[in-house]
């Protein structure tokens, strides 16, 4: 009947491993765990999978609807959130000696029950991610495309469907589908199905792009700040923190719901947590490799949103690639299209890792018996989660295609803050029951960290509406009706078909 308390014996997460070719959740997967990671990999690879849509995209979403200029104060204090929780990851993922998803470390140290939580959080965060960041694609290609005397009509490169967070009213844009948007997932999914590794030198080389095009937009745009810009018709006192003109609009719920929407920016550090296995010396390099790829991209984040709302005024920034637009304010056309193309390159290696690791999530809760078996298979020739991935591809391409990006970045938000504050407080209470397992990284001061994690993740949430908050809990209430009418029924460790963790 089931154990929603089971745990996963490391020893079986090890031969699970070591049967199949297909890796947990590594984005550089398939590579055997060797020691050969060493703090510049670290922070790399944190920065491929970190840096996105959230700086390209929403920053001027959030600054022209929530934060105004103040939009630095959101970046600030999400970092906070972050740095948190990523210390508690780490300390899950070292405990378990095998490379995974926050799911696999939390089913054998949390047990099922949690695991399941986690995992069907983590489906929410890397399909909904995938799509957000296939949104930001489809802006800047639109507008590299145009550059090139190419223009796709706005009514096929733009969501049908537009969301009014303050009236909750949903209208319709006049266009009929984001196209681009569903392009490129449709295109890396078919390239996942039949199989490709994301090599540590491609992301080495993507991620010198992306920071160089930031660095660039930062040194070329500082020098037009203007304090004048900040005046609007809803700041015309033209102040850094603009007067609150509702719950979420401006003022300080306005910073608030704008560190919520920009957090968006920070997932993927997570992805660092993963490859403790693969540090050289994780006690050291881990904290290392999580505060630093964390510290560098708050710098980088704080700094644009500094630039970009000094050189427009905010209320201009709610469009498809404010960074482009902000760059053409200042009059340099020839850094335009090098940003746009590599912004283009930067998100296509986001949605990669995203459509990566999302079907190996379901297909290691298949393969667990929590989802039912179709979603193990494996393809014979391939070697790839191919009916997952095909499943999730498709739904992603539908969803990329109609929604506004807002309302998809905000439930990523929200989704994976509440991972994070179930892993702090899962990582404190371990300590407290099994305080002699063995942790060959373990975050400091735990009992300050893990609260602090916990609550932060949780003031970034009331920082969202009503509404996201509603979607996040039928997405539970989903979640948990499948698991007690079916996962809990058929899995394999609950029924004591999988060796259980001591
Ligand atoms: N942090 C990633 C992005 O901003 C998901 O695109």
């Amino acid at each position: 009947m089931g154990n929603i308390f089971a745990r996963k014996s490391i020893e079986a997460l090890k031969a699970e491993a070591e049967e199949t070719e297909v890796q947990a959740l590594v984005t550089h997967g398939g590579v055997p765990l060797k020691r050969t990671l060493s703090v510049w990999s670290l922070i790399s690879l944190g920065i491929g999978c970190i840096i996105g849509a959230g700086i390209f995209v929403l920053t001027g979403h959030a600054a022209a609807t929530n934060a105004g200029p103040a939009v630095a104060l959101s970046f600030m204090l999400g970092a906070v959130a972050c740095a948190f929780a990523g210390l508690c990851y780490a300390e899950m993922a070292s405990t378990v000696p095998i490379a995974g998803s926050a799911y696999t470390y939390a089913y054998a140290t949390m047990g099922e029950f949690i695991a399941w939580i986690i995992g069907w959080d983590l489906i929410l965060e890397y399909a909904l991610g995938a799509t957000t960041v296939a949104i930001g694609w489809s802006g800047y290609t639109v507008s590299f495309l145009r550059d090139l005397g190419i223009p796709i009509p706005d009514r096929f490169a733009q969501s049908p469907l537009a969301y009014d967070a303050a009236t909750g009213l949903w209208s319709h844009t006049g266009a009929v589908l984001n196209v681009p948007a569903m392009f490129i997932i449709a295109a890396i999914s078919t390239l996942l199905v039949v199989g490709t590794r994301e090599s540590a030198k491609v992301n080495n080389v993507i991620v010198i792009i992306k920071v160089a095009i930031v660095l660039a937009f930062i040194v070329a745009g500082i020098w037009y700040i203007d304090t004048k810009n900040w005046i609007t018709a809803t700041n015309p006192e033209g102040a850094f923190i603009p007067p609150n003109a509702g719950t979420g609009l401006f003022g300080w719920s306005g910073i608030l719901r704008g560190a919520a929407v920009v957090f968006f920016a920070y997932i993927g550090f997570d992805a660092v947590s993963t490859a403790s296995q693969e540090a050289k010396n994780p006690q050291r390099d881990m904290p290392i490799g999580i505060l630093g790829s964390l510290a560098l991209c708050t710098v980088l984040y704080v700094l644009v949103s500094f630039v970009i709302t000094g050189i427009i005024p905010y209320d201009q920034l709610n469009v498809p690639d404010p960074i482009a637009v902000g760059v053409d304010a200042i009059g340099l056309t020839w850094l335009s299209p090098l940003v746009k193309l590599g912004a283009v390159l930067g998100l296509t290696s986001v949605i990669l890792v995203l459509l990566l690791g999302q079907p190996r999530i379901m297909y290691s809760m298949s393969r667990d018996g929590l989802l039912p078996p179709w979603g193990a298979k494996i393809h014979p020739r391939f070697r790839t989660p191919y009916i997952t991935t095909i499943f999730v591809g498709a739904i992603v391409t539908i969803l990329a295609g109609i929604l506004p990006i807002g309302l998809v970045g905000e439930l990523v938000s929200i989704g994976t803050l509440f991972a994070f504050a179930i892993v702090c407080l899962g990582v404190l209470a371990l300590r407290m029951t099994q305080p002699d397992i063995e942790r060959p990284f373990k975050a400091p001061a735990i009992y300050f960290v893990a609260p602090a994690g916990a609550l932060s993740a949780l003031l970034l949430m009331l920082g969202l509406p009503g509404d996201t908050w509603l979607r996040l809990g039928i997405w539970l209430i989903i979640g948990l009706s499948i698991y007690f009418f079916y996962g809990m029924r058929h899995s394999k460790v609950g029924n004591g078909e999988t060796a259980a963790g001591a």
